[in-house]
Formats: structure tokens, sequence, C-alpha cells
């Protein structure tokens, strides 16, 4: 019996793929997310670059291409070394060669531009060749040469890792092929961002469908929002909390990125659906912190976090499970940003659903649409362009009288009448309405440059409009037919829920 163990245990040894070519204990290398046709990020921020090496050694990092540039040298600690390069403008390409004693590692092909980290669930995963007219964009590819896909493996860890288990797509030139795989919207957005920068744009997709936020939160984002679970129930199997981030998102931060973008929450819709307006920003805060700390302060403390509010699933449901959601997303205030969401960007979604996707109604084939709305918030938000809008018409002002409602938007509002989308709760004595309390449909009587009149005779006469809501279902409104959208016509108005203000009349 011992001798079998022993021989079976043998035979593994012998049968598991030598970890040595990889690991290669004392040989230098970088770390996994360092390769060829990579883009590091680039200045005013510096680029992190860190790797294995043997122990004793000295290593010095140089860079050689329009610009040369030598670190000087540093140790290599428990096998592992690192570095911070000086300030390095967007260009390229460079050679990025490691040295230490009797020894090179060189990355070929690198360019310094602004690095996005893509995450969230299937949305997020959601590949090019699956969009409406894919072929388009794989054919555009060629002119996009200096933006490059990376993407992470799918892979779960019970503790924080160091490095990536596995990479899925090496940093690459992007060709029709690959891209057809890769993240639609991290490619998307990759392609809109480069035509305003016009400089090299990194993509590195790390996401995982059917995943909800507390997969991809630390214990201590957990914690937070009273979601960590306790020692008793981690002994059971079932235990998924930041197993993501312990192997998908923590070997990253040693990186310097310039920001994330984000496309989740479907999975929340029935997993600590309430307190996702506390989870989600608290991830946010968390990674925020987590990576401005691993890449020594070079990541900003608070990068710019862009998100996608949820599109829409089934069409006749009357669930309020994706409005929820949608409205957590911005932690109860229904726009970003806002106080308690710094420097996030939202791409509203809930008017492109998409009933025939082959792919499942949870996955509209809008991917372009969502990106642009994205970029858009990029550019106000990460790029500071102040004449760039992203978020269309909120109220900040609701009168209701016993004829009507009057709403105020914060912009000018370009309107189509609907009879259906706003709804209002009619409350006999001023008692608060809730999501239980009986909704009716609101129909729109009048407008102005930056006001909508609501009309409230659905309520009985010894009724009054007590609050106001606007796309509050999981499916509001047909493609690119809300009622309300910005003047421009393109970003349709957020959801939103609201008490009334009582008017004059
Ligand atoms: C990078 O290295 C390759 C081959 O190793 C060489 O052909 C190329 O000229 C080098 N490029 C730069 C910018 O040094
Ligand atoms: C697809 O391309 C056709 C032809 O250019 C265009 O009419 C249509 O609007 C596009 N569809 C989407 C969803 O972009
Ligand atoms: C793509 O690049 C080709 C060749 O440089 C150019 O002719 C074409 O106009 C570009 N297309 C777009 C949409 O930028
Ligand atoms: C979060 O949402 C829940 C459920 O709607 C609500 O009870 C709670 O007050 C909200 N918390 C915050 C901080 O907005
Ligand atoms: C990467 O960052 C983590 C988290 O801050 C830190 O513990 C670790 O030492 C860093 N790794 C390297 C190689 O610098
Ligand atoms: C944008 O503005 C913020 C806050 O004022 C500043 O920290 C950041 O450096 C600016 N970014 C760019 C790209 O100008
Ligand atoms: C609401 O926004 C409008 C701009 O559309 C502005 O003129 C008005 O003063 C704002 N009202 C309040 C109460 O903030
Ligand atoms: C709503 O606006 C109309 C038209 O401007 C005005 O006559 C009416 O008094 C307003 N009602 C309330 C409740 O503010």
């Amino acid at each position: 019996m011992t001798c079998l163990l022993i021989v079976a245990l043998t035979l593994c040894a012998v049968l598991t793929p030598s970890a040595s070519v990889d690991s290669c204990d004392g040989c230098l290398r970088f770390a996994s997310y360092y390769g060829d046709h990579m883009v590091l990020q680039r200045s005013p921020e510096r680029a992190v670059l860190w790797g294995y090496g043997p122990d004793g050694g000295h290593v010095t990092v140089s860079l050689s291409g329009p610009v040369n540039q030598k670190t000087s040298p540093v140790p290599v600690l428990e096998g592992v070394w690192q570095v911070t390069m000086d300030p390095v403008d967007a260009g390229g390409p460079y050679n990025v060669t490691a040295a230490t004693e009797g020894s090179t590692a060189t990355l070929t092909d690198v360019l310094f531009g602004d690095v996005w980290l893509c995450g969230g669930q299937s949305n997020m995963g959601f590949e090019t060749y699956k969009i409406f007219n894919a072929s388009d964009e794989l054919a555009l590819v060629p002119n996009y040469s200096q933006v490059r896909p990376f993407m992470v493996a799918l892979e779960k860890s019970q503790t924080e890792l160091m490095d990536l288990i596995e990479v899925k797509l090496p940093w690459t030139v992007p060709t029709a092929g690959n891209v057809a795989d890769f993240s639609a919207l991290c490619w998307l957005f990759g392609h809109y961002m480069h035509d305003i920068l016009k400089y090299p744009i990194g993509l590195v997709e790390s996401c995982w469908s059917g995943t909800p936020v507390e997969m991809w939160s630390s214990t201590r984002a957990l914690q937070q929002c009273g979601l960590a679970q306790s020692t008793e129930e981690k002994a059971f199997p079932s235990v998924t909390d930041s197993v993501l981030w312990n192997s998908m998102i923590h070997p990253l931060l040693n990186m310097t990125i310039k920001g994330a973008i984000w496309y989740q929450g479907e999975s929340n819709a029935d997993l600590n659906q309430d307190e996702y307006n506390c989870s989600f920003p608290a991830m946010i805060d968390d990674w925020r912190m987590a990576f401005h700390q691993g890449s020594g302060g070079q990541t900003a403390a608070d990068f710019p976090f862009g998100f996608v509010q949820l599109s829409t699933y089934l069409k006749t449901s009357t669930s309020d499970a994706f409005p929820n959601i949608r409205w957590h997303q911005t932690a109860d205030v229904g726009f970003v940003p806002n106080p308690r969401m710094p420097r996030t960007f939202m791409a509203v979604a809930l008017d492109l659903p998409d009933e025939f996707s082959p792919y499942h109604t949870i996955h509209p084939r809008y991917k372009r649409d969502i990106a642009y709305r994205l970029s858009l918030g990029a550019r106000a938000v990460a790029y500071n362009e102040t004449d760039v809008h992203f978020l269309g018409p909120f109220p900040n002002q609701t009168l209701c009288s016993g004829m009507h409602v009057n709403i105020t938007y914060d912009q000018a509002v370009s309107v189509t009448p609907s009879s259906h989308v706003f709804e209002i709760c009619c409350s006999a004595n001023q008692a608060p309405c809730g999501p239980k309390s009986l909704w009716v449909p609101a129909p729109i009587t009048n407008w102005g440059p930056t006001t909508v009149q609501l009309s409230t005779s659905l309520c009985s006469p010894t009724e009054e409009a007590a609050a106001v809501r606007y796309a509050w279902r999981d499916w509001p409104c047909d493609y690119k037919a809300c009622p309300i959208y910005s003047l421009s016509g393109i970003l349709p108005g957020p959801p939103f829920i609201s008490n009334c203000h009582q008017g004059n009349n």
C-alpha cells in the first residue's frame, strides 16, 4: 500500500507538466502579464515592472527606442525584483531589457500609452464576433494596431495570488482573428479612445460570466457592507467570496493602470441585491486603494472607473430587480459621479434591448452604442474634456399638485410623448411611497425646453401623487425609443425614483 502510494505520487510528479519551464527557479524573467507587444502606462505616471530572478542577484531594466533609459540595479529578494521606470511619453516601439549577472530577458515591440482594465461578467466577456455588424468592426482592426489586447484566463483562488495562474491571450498586435474572441466592449472602448487620444491603448480583459460582485471583492471590501462570510460559512464548499479578486485582480495590482471599465450586476439581481448600493461602491474604493498601493503610488488613488448601467433582460417582467440594481449602481443617487462615487462615469443602456439576441436577451448585441457612451464618460471624467457630455437628462426638481407633476431637468430635453414610462404613486394622506405601493402610469401631457409635465388623472379624486419614477422596469422602452433623451438625441435619461415636492396648484 505504502509502496503503491509512493509509486502513484512519483508518477504524478512525472506526469504533471514540469513547472520548471515557467517558474524556472532562479532564472531571470518578467511576471506573467509583461510581454512582447504590451502597452505600459505612459507619463505622467511611471510604469512598474517586476519579475523573478536569482536570489542575491541585482537587476537593471533598460529601455531602448525613441528614448533610452536605464534603472539603477535593484536586488532580487525572495526570488522577486521590481522597478519603477522614469515617466515615458506615449509612443514606441521600445525594447525593455531586464539584466542580471550573466543573463537578460527582453520584451520587444513595447508601446507606452494608457492601460485600461476591463472587468465584470458575461456582458463584458461578450465577444466581438457576436455583436451587430461584427464584420465591419473586424475589418477595421488593422487601423488600430496601437490598441493592444491582453486576456487573463479564468481561474479561481482561495488566497490572494501574486501572479496570474494563466494568461488566456498574451499581449498581441490585434488581428481580426484575436479581436473576434476578445471582449467587444473592451475592444470598442479602446477603438473609440484611440480615435480621440491617437496614442497606444492597452486593454486588459479580466472578467467571468455569471459572477456576482462578491467574487471580485476583497474580504476588506465585503466587510464594509457586512457581507464577509463567517469562518463557519467559509467551511462550506460553496464559498465564492473573493475567489476572482484573489486570482484575476490581485496579481495585477503591481502594474500601473490608467483606469477601469466594468459591466456587471445581473448576477446580483438575485444575490445581496439590497446591499449592492454598498458592495459596488466599496469594491471601487477598494480596487483604487489596492492598485495605488500595489504600484507604489503610480496608479492614481482615485483612478477613473467607468461602468455600464444594466441593460434589459425580460420584456414583460414586472420584477423590480433590474431597476433596483441600476439604482444601486449609482449608490441610489441616480447619476454619477456623485459624492459617494467620485471620478466614476456611467453608460446608460436600458434603451438598448435585443429581443432576438441568439445569445439570450440578457446579452444585447448593441455593444457599439454602449462603448461609445462609455467613451464619452471617459473623455469627460478621465481626460477632463469639459465640453463632452455623457449622461442624459436627470431631474433636479419634481413638483406635484392635485392635477399634475412638473419635472425640471438639469439640461435641455428631447421628449417623445409616452403614456406609461413615467409612473406615479398615488397617496390619500401623503403617506410615503415605497416599492410595494401601487404605481400607475402618468402620461406626458406637456413639455418645455427643460421641463416635462405629467398627468395625475389616474389617481383617484381623493388621492395625490406622492412620488414619481421613470423607466422603472426591467425593459422600459423599445430600441432607442425612451421618452427622454439629451438634446443631441443620443443620451437617454437615466432611470429615477423620487418623492414629490408639493407645488402651489
Ligand atoms: C529590439 O530588438 C530587436 C531584436 O531583438 C531588434 O531587431 C530591434 O531593432 C530592437 N528595437 C529597438 C527599438 O531597440
Ligand atoms: C449595421 O450596418 C447597417 C449597414 O451599414 C446599418 O444600417 C445598421 O444600422 C447597423 N446596425 C447596427 C446595430 O449598428
Ligand atoms: C483604415 O486605414 C486605411 C489605410 O490606411 C484607410 O484608407 C482607411 O480610411 C481607414 N479607415 C478608417 C475607418 O479609419
Ligand atoms: C441601500 O438599499 C437598501 C434597499 O433598497 C436600502 O434599504 C438602504 O437604505 C440603501 N442604503 C444606502 C446607503 O443607500
Ligand atoms: C504587489 O503588490 C502587493 C499588494 O500591494 C504587494 O504585497 C506585493 O509585494 C507587490 N509585489 C511586488 C512584486 O512588488
Ligand atoms: C484631470 O483633472 C484631475 C482633477 O483636477 C487631475 O487630477 C488630472 O490630472 C487631470 N487629468 C488629465 C488627463 O488632465
Ligand atoms: C435645474 O437645472 C436647470 C437647468 O436645466 C437650472 O436652470 C435650474 O436652476 C436647476 N434648478 C434647481 C432647483 O437646481
Ligand atoms: C407646472 O407647470 C405649469 C406650466 O408651467 C404651471 O402652470 C403649473 O403651475 C406647474 N405646476 C406645479 C405643480 O408646479
